[in-house]
């Protein structure tokens, strides 16, 4: 999503949108520094005492007094995202359109920075956060986007629907947004999902009041966005039910579930030739009527539009808004629902029924958040002082400092000593970057510490990029950055990648490092006095096969874009003030995978000499593995406790259709919630410094009669700890046997196999369990 998107659409009809758009967003400015509270206002006496503007009725009653007192023309005012006021009624304008994907951010237009809020918080991008592999910050950083969101809203200076995060599965290394994601483990993108989304909603707030709206997107099967010619908006993901179900919708289902987020988002792409926006099983069966989404469902901003423009999906533009809406959008980002609708509805394509329905959906989700409540806001409390506070900015240094992955330590050479690494040289293109930091989907930070900035802290500098700029292509200036490593004792590369390389509609086509880069380092790592550090930021993976095999090359640390105060982080690692736990959330893949693999195969699994994607189903070479990531000390884990067995029960009425009572049981057909195993690792600090260390359970189903060619493993569960030096703790993981143990068949059936299923503990340690379905004639009793 993302305003030039409007220019991808070449009719004539295109400027009529780019004026509706320009004319909403102007006039957008001159009414939201007009103060919180969206209607009722105790002072206007008219809509006082109307019942939408009770407070102390249900919320379903007051959102049907007021669609009975809208017209058509005002209801389709109110499916766009710039919603236009009901002065008669006292209701704003009201703009839906904001983000705040790792920090509150200016890419939506509900939000700007100036005045009283200069900037916000801005986190670490999302798949560095991923990489510290801890529910509990990512709650946290949820909790503070939303505690400085509701500041801004309070000072007119934002909304309160958010459209984050994105937790579509990072399926393939080359998506310009792989750094907007948790990464590619389904489970741990889920697990995100969960977590951000209590964060920024508020929890089980009272009455089913929400902090802010939260919004999983982009559903689905969506990660490509410009390969090769092909786009996001022609491109038809070609799905199997099983890749769906088992990785796919993985997210989304829990994101609703289990983080009951008030909004999701369907994509640009089609899935199996229909358009996502306009799927009725997709939006209908799947969001509302399997997972019970309490909220309302946006479009991809212009996705409508794109749908008739280029995807030619319907004859009329009327036909297409109406296959939206009864698909079950309810909302627009773009102007197209508020051009068309009134005509599908003249023509019948449409009832007002429908729009009220799709109304209905987005009205309940303004009125929990308070909107309309006058002047009694929620979080009235929360101002400018909220916003970039000293706590605040902690938590961005704590969670780059979680989120940054060692990955290659040869001899010890990290950390480094203020007292021996006196001198440091500092080079590479991103050694003194700021905004490079944050990544898309940023706002304007607080302020910057770079890497120069940071490692300064501990030792004297000396600068010499070496590139310019990512992309450099010419080493004219290598000899100044071998000079100055000649003459440091310790050398730290900052190089990789940005947006110029990785983006929103630009995606990859080599995994290598831009430009003369790789040059740059074997050069500066031949003429370098002391130790040499590779520090990577990236979004995506990048093959540095050459630098890992090179021993003249010490170290690697990956650090993703860790915002704000990434450089501090980044510093506190080296130099050891913080010893590293972040672990890789996505494969590192060599370069020829990409040459191999098109990335227009949706397919997860391998087979006719496809490798299959992601650690679940690739088996061929890597960089590094999904899950790397080293520590200045050593842990050892051991099994404390676990279950050896467990007893699956089927249900009375369903007895007599699992035919195979020893093979496999679906999931629909037992008690799910009796399934729950509790396994204690113990986790032992045997080195010399305190560290972190995160527990990995994957699981691994018996080996099947009938294969489906199920994942070898898969996580299942993680938890993160401290351990101090020579000390021992323990750490307790559920696993669930319909959630964690199932697998999923050819027609998206979720089965859980009896028989022996492994559970191994990081690389090192297996149990297995034994299941079993339990007697049937005491279940039939
Ligand atoms: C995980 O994050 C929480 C919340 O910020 C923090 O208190 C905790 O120390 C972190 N856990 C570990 C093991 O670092
Ligand atoms: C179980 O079998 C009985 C008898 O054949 C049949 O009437 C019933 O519908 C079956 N139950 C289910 C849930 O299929």
């Amino acid at each position: 999503m993302e305003h030039t998107n409007i220019i991808i659409i070449t009719r004539k009809l295109s400027f009529i949108l780019i004026f509706f758009s320009f004319f909403y967003a102007c006039f957008e400015l001159q009414t939201s520094m007009s103060g919180p509270g969206l209607a009722c206002d105790p002072s206007n006496g008219v809509t006082r005492s109307l019942p939408f503007c009770r407070t102390n009725l249900p919320i379903q009653v007051r959102v049907r007094d007021l669609i009975g007192r809208l017209t058509l023309q005002e209801k389709i005012t109110h499916l766009v995202n710039n919603a236009a006021p009901v002065e008669r009624l006292g209701i704003r304008r009201y703009e839906w359109w904001n983000e705040a994907l790792h920090g509150v951010s200016n890419v939506g237009p509900g939000t700007r920075f100036g005045g009283a809020f200069p900037g916000a918080t801005s986190f670490p991008q999302v798949i560095t956060s991923a990489a510290a592999f801890n529910s509990s910050l990512w709650e946290a950083i949820g909790r503070v986007v939303s505690d400085e969101a509701r500041a801004m809203y309070n000072g007119g200076a934002a909304g309160l629907t958010f459209w984050s995060p994105n937790v579509n599965v990072l399926r393939d290394p080359r998506w310009g947004r792989s750094q907007e994601t948790p990464g590619e483990d389904p489970h741990v993108v889920a697990q995100y999902a969960v977590s951000y989304v209590k964060g920024l909603q508020g929890g089980d707030n009272p009455n089913n009041h929400l902090k802010l709206a939260a919004c999983c997107k982009h559903y689905t099967a969506y990660d490509l966005d410009d390969w090769k010619g092909i786009d996001r908006y022609h491109f038809n993901a070609r799905v199997s039910a099983q890749d769906l179900e088992d990785t796919y919708n993985v997210p989304f289902k829990a994101c609703v579930e289990e983080g009951k987020v008030a909004s999701v988002m369907c994509s640009y792409n089609q899935v199996n030739g229909k358009p996502t926006c306009a799927d009725p099983n997709l939006l209908r069966g799947v969001i509302r009527g399997q997972w019970h989404l309490n909220g309302y469902i946006v479009s991809d901003c212009d996705s409508v539009g794109v749908m008739f423009e280029q995807q030619h999906f319907t004859e009329t533009p009327e036909d297409t808004v109406a296959a939206t809406i009864k698909a079950g959008l309810d909302l627009d980002c773009g102007p197209y629902l508020a051009i068309y609708t009134e005509k599908a509805v003249r023509t019948g394509k449409l009832s007002e029924g429908d729009v009220n329905n799709a109304l209905s959906n987005t009205l309940t989700v303004q009125m929990r958040l308070g909107l309309f409540d006058g002047a009694q806001q929620p979080y009235g409390y929360l101002g400018p002082k909220d916003v970039c506070s000293p706590a605040h900015q902690q938590l961005a240094l704590q969670a780059a400092r979680e989120g940054i992955v060692l990955l290659k330590n040869t001899g010890r050479s990290l950390p480094l000593s203020p007292q021996r690494h006196r001198t440091v040289a500092v080079i590479g293109p991103n050694s003194d970057v700021t905004v490079t930091m944050i990544g898309n989907y940023a706002g304007v930070a607080c302020g910057y510490t770079t890497p120069l900035h940071g490692i300064g802290r501990y030792a004297k500098t000396v600068h010499q990029p070496g590139c310019s700029g990512v992309a450099c292509t010419t080493n004219q200036n290598f000899g100044f950055a071998e000079i100055a490593a000649r003459h440091s004792d310790a050398t730290v590369l900052v190089m990789g990648l940005d947006q110029s390389i990785e983006r929103e509609a630009k995606d990859r086509v080599s995994l290598l490092l831009p430009g003369l880069q790789q040059e740059l380092v074997a050069r500066v790592a031949r003429a370098s006095r002391g130790p040499t550090i590779l520090v990577l930021m990236s979004g995506g993976p990048v093959d540095v096969t050459f630098a890992r095999d090179d021993p003249k090359i010490s170290a690697i640390l990956w650090a993703g874009y860790p915002g704000q105060a990434g450089g501090a982080a980044i510093a506190d690692i080296l130099f050891g003030t913080v010893n590293p736990g972040g672990r890789l959330p996505m494969t590192w893949y060599p370069e020829n995978y990409v040459q191999k693999v098109a990335m227009t195969n949706m397919e997860m699994r391998a087979g006719g000499g496809y490798p299959g994607r992601t650690y679940r189903f690739y088996k061929g070479p890597v960089v590094f593995p999904f899950g790397a990531g080293m520590s200045y000390t050593n842990f050892k884990q051991s099994l404390a406790q676990a279950p050896t067995t467990l007893s699956v029960p089927l249900l009375a009425t369903s007895a007599n259709m699992t035919t195979k009572l020893n093979d496999e049981v679906k999931v629909a057909h037992t008690n799910c919630d009796s399934l729950n195993l509790e396994l204690h690792v113990d986790v032992k600090n045997t080195g010399e410094m305190d560290g972190t260390h995160t527990v990995m359970l994957f699981s691994a189903p018996p080996r099947l009669a009938k294969n489906t060619a199920h994942p070898e493993r898969q996580l299942v569960a993680f938890e993160k700890v401290h351990v101090m030096a020579g000390a021992k703790k323990r750490v307790r993981l559920n696993v669930n046997a319909c959630k964690h143990l199932s697998v999923v068949d050819e027609f998206g059936v979720r089965r859980i196999p009896m028989g022996e299923h492994s559970i191994h503990i990081g690389n090192d340690l297996k149990h297995s369990v034994s299941l079993q379905t339990s007697n049937l004639e005491q279940i039939k009793v």
